[in-house]
């Protein structure tokens, strides 16, 4: 299957680099499709429309605003698309897509490395052979879940901004050890392995993160204290907060 990207921004590299194969792209930037088309092998076309003539499947990766003027070029050509726009449900696709296979995703950042969280709308069957391939490659960056069109922008609230979140959470952690005399290289290392083992624990634990709490957590110890002093700092509020910030913004 053919890939042809629409914009050559942050999120359309972080997929390129996730699926490791040559990609065809434009972008108002001729730089920028240029260096992405090098790094995968692939080719920088003219524009929107080459990239639908020639791919398989367009994959739109410019920002929501952009999505008729956008449609205008790509509508006449494309067979079949995938779209990564943030606020953008399934009836605004199809109504600037009609009458072919349109598929709605979110990813994340980690799809670049393959440990991606990618929420997929659901639908009704539309082309069984590209249904499947298109599943299939999503599948290649990552975990894809399928939520309700409706819930997209939830689930985008909590996986998409969370590489982020987790970034800080980090650096909030260094930053302490730092303040208590350890290294940041040395916080560092210790933070992120402990973060990805954690996460890989859970995984494995299937997601019951309050067995892995109690599992660290002996009564009346250290980390009963840290997470009473986590508590008091309002994490859950804060957590709660965010959400209903990215929420704000997108309904
Ligand atoms: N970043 C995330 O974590 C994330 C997560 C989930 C979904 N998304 C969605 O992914 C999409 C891309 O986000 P991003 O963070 O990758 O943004 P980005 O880095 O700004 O990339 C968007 C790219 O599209 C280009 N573009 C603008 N107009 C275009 C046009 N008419 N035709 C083709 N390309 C055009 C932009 O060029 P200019 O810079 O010249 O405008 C830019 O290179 C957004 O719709 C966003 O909602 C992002």
């Amino acid at each position: 299957m053919k890939i042809g990207l629409i914009g050559a921004g942050n999120m359309a590299r972080a997929m390129a680099r996730g699926w490791g194969e040559p990609v065809l792209c434009a972008d108002p930037v001729a730089g920028r499709a240029r260096e992405l088309a090098r790094e995968t092998g692939g080719q920088a076309l003219a524009g929107n429309a080459e990239v639908a003539q020639q791919a398989d499947l367009v994959v739109l990766c410019h920002k929501p605003a952009q999505l008729k003027e956008v449609a205008a070029e790509v509508a006449p050509a494309a067979k079949a698309l995938a779209s990564i726009l943030a606020v953008t449900d399934l009836q605004m696709l199809k109504q600037a897509y009609p009458d072919r296979p349109v598929y709605r995703f979110i990813p994340s950042l980690p799809v670049e490395v393959r440990q991606g969280a990618v929420v997929q709308a659901a639908d009704e069957p539309q082309d069984a052979q590209t249904d499947a391939a298109v599943h299939d490659l999503f599948a290649r960056l990552g975990t894809v879940v399928t939520v309700e069109d409706r819930l997209v922008d939830v689930a985008m609230g909590l996986m998409s901004c969370a590489p982020a979140y987790v970034a800080l959470i980090a650096e909030a952690q260094i930053d302490a050890g730092v303040r208590h005399g350890l290294r940041a290289d040395q916080a560092a290392g210790l933070v992120v392995q402990t973060l990805a083992g954690t996460a890989e624990l859970l995984r494995q634990r299937e997601y019951d993160t309050l067995a892995v709490r109690r599992e660290v957590t002996s009564p009346g110890g250290v980390t009963a204290r840290g997470l009473a002093a986590l508590e008091r700092s309002g994490l859950r509020t804060a957590f709660d907060d965010a959400l209903d910030a990215v929420l704000g913004g997108t309904r």
